[in-house]
This record gives C-alpha cells, sequence and structure tokens, in this order.
C-alpha cells in the first residue's frame, strides 16, 4: 500500500479540500471550477506565485529544482525540437504542408489545444489536430506516443513558449460541457487497486511524498508537454504520463488519445488556463 507522509495537518487539508469540492459542487461552471482550483493551491501554498506551476514540483521542491535548473542549461529535449523542426517544414508528397492546418500558418498554437471540435463534436488535441493534417493531405497517421509525434508536437510547444493557455469556457457549448464534465469526472474518480483518483495525489497530497516522490500539483500539468524523463531517456506525451499514473494505482490504462484521456486533457487544461505555456519540459 503506498504511504503519503503527511507533512501537512489533516485537519487544515481538510478543511481546503471540503471548500474546493463544495465550490466545484455548487458552482455555476467551468470558470468556477476553475477559481476553486486555483484558490486551493495558492491557499495550501502561499509562498507560491501562481506563475511558478507550470514547473510540477519543481515550483514546490527547492532541493531538485536546482538540480532540474542545470538541466535546463543544456536541454535534452533539443534533439526533439530539432527534428520536429524538419518535419514542420518538409512538404507532404502532394505539396500540402502542416502550416496548411493551423491558424495564422503558425506552429505556435499549443495554447489553444485541447479544443472542442463543434464539426464533429469531439474534443481535438494537438496530437490529433496533427494527425488530422495528415490525413487531410492523403499521409498514414502519425502513432500516438511515437517518435515523429513527440517530435513535431516538442517543437509546436517550444513555438508557443509564453503565450498563455487560451482554452475556450466550454460552457458556451452543451457538447463541450459534456466532455468537461466527463473529463472532470475522471479526474475526481478513485480507480485501480489503490483506489486513488488523480485528486487524491495532485490536490490532497501536493507536496507529500509516495515513497521516493514528492507530488506535484495537478494546476499547471499540461503546459510543459511532452517532456523528456531522464529516467527512461526519452519523449513523453501527456497522455503516456496519464497511463504511467494510471498504472502506478494499478488500474487498467486506456489508449493514447482514447475519449477518457481527451477529454481529462480538457478539463485539466481549462483548469491552467491563463498561465504560461512552457513546453517541452524535463523531468526526472
Ligand atoms: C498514487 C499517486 C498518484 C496518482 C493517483 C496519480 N499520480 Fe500523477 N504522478 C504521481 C507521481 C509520483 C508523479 C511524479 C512526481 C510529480 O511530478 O508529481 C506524477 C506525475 C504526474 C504528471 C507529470 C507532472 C509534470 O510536471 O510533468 C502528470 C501530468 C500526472 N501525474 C497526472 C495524473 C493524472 C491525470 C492522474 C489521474 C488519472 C494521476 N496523475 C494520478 C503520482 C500519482
Amino acid at each position: 500500500m503506498i504511504r503519503l507522509t503527511t507533512l501537512w495537518t489533516p485537519a487544515r487539508q481538510a478543511v481546503l479540500l471540503i471548500a474546493l469540492v463544495a465550490c466545484q459542487a455548487a458552482a455555476a461552471g467551468p470558470e468556477d471550477d476553475r477559481k476553486a482550483f486555483v484558490a486551493y493551491f495558492q491557499a495550501r501554498f502561499p509562498d507560491i506565485p501562481l506563475a511558478e506551476y507550470v514547473n510540477g514540483i519543481y515550483a514546490i521542491d527547492q532541493d531538485s529544482r536546482e538540480q532540474w535548473q542545470e538541466i535546463e542549461e543544456f536541454p535534452p529535449y533539443e534533439f526533439a525540437v530539432e527534428q520536429g523542426a524538419a518535419l514542420w517544414q518538409a512538404p507532404f508528397a502532394d505539396g500540402g504542408r502542416y502550416s496548411d492546418c493551423f491558424v495564422g500558418a503558425e506552429p505556435g498554437v499549443r495554447q489553444n489545444y485541447p479544443r472542442y471540435d463543434l464539426a464533429t463534436a469531439e474534443v481535438v488535441t494537438l496530437d490529433l489536430a496533427i494527425n488530422r493534417c495528415r490525413k487531410k493531405y492523403g499521409q498514414a497517421e502519425l502513432t500516438f506516443g511515437g517518435e515523429e509525434m513527440l517530435a513535431l508536437s516538442a517543437f509546436m510547444a517550444l513555438e508557443s513558449r509564453g503565450n498563455p493557455i487560451s482554452i475556450e469556457n466550454p460552457a458556451g457549448n452543451p457538447g463541450a460541457l459534456a466532455a468537461y464534465e466527463q473529463g472532470k469526472q475522471f479526474y475526481y474518480s478513485k480507480r485501480g487497486q489503490l483506489n486513488f483518483s488523480c485528486a487524491d495525489c495532485h490536490v490532497t497530497s501536493a507536496g507529500l511524498y509516495v515513497r521516493a516522490d514528492r507530488l506535484s500539483a495537478s494546476l499547471g500539468h499540461p503546459t510543459h508537454f511532452p517532456v523528456y524523463r531522464s529516467k527512461l531517456g526519452n519523449m513523453l506525451s501527456l497522455h503516456q504520463r496519464f497511463a504511467g499514473c494510471i498504472r502506478d494505482v494499478r488500474a487498467k490504462p486506456f489508449a493514447l488519445q482514447s475519449k477518457e484521456y481527451r477529454t481529462l486533457e480538457y478539463f485539466l487544461t481549462y483548469m491552467s488556463n491563463g498561465l504560461e505555456a512552457n513546453g517541452p519540459g524535463a523531468r526526472k
């Protein structure tokens, strides 16, 4: 069984969590959810500036922050970014280009994804948009979590750095709102043999240790993907990370880019609205 080392009094933690859940239950919509989510972490970690949450655990843990800053001096994701830039520039066989598929023909669009697509009534992530583009120009789709997809999304993330995450409020459309609610429900549902929800680790226990790892806050989680994981020696997508956490609670992971993960990403990214896109990232 996983044991969480309590650095923070359970009573105060309970009060904040009850406040968060009550706010979200009574909430009029996603924007109230987001405000309650942000307020929870700000009350919990009053010394951490809001803009810092994009750095995951390094916003909370000063010791590992220094090691991470050293790693960032020679970014381990640079190779993926270069490969992604070359892929972005190469025209398809029929003359089409990736730039034909994105607003302003620019690669720096990370902050606008995922978005709810009215035409197909589904959540479109950046990875899905990349494959839709390829399909439009008669190209074989890339494997989700594969080298080329990770390289392209790493390049697009780098080009998007500094842009504030700008997900349209799902409340404006019933389909979008339903997708958002689905993602939110997934986030708060207990799962696996350990019976943990995402929130059990990344809200209630943020800052605490689980085995050797200190837990980051979910606020800011989607801003820096894909990431280079030094433990694995390769790039990793956000959905691969979701799958890793789901496996850790001994539940069966879903397919990358499944509806479950796309709606989860939609909810989580909306929670981070306004924070800066800062991918690609480097993590242990
Ligand atoms: C048993 C505790 C636990 C649960 C439950 C859990 N995670 Fe994690 N998660 C971790 C640990 C440990 C890490 C690595 C340290 C860190 O960055 O928090 C991590 C890292 C992550 C990261 C990467 C953070 C970064 O800065 O790159 C994301 C994203 C994430 N988890 C999402 C989720 C989601 C979504 C769920 C629910 C499906 C979930 N986690 C459930 C323990 C958990």
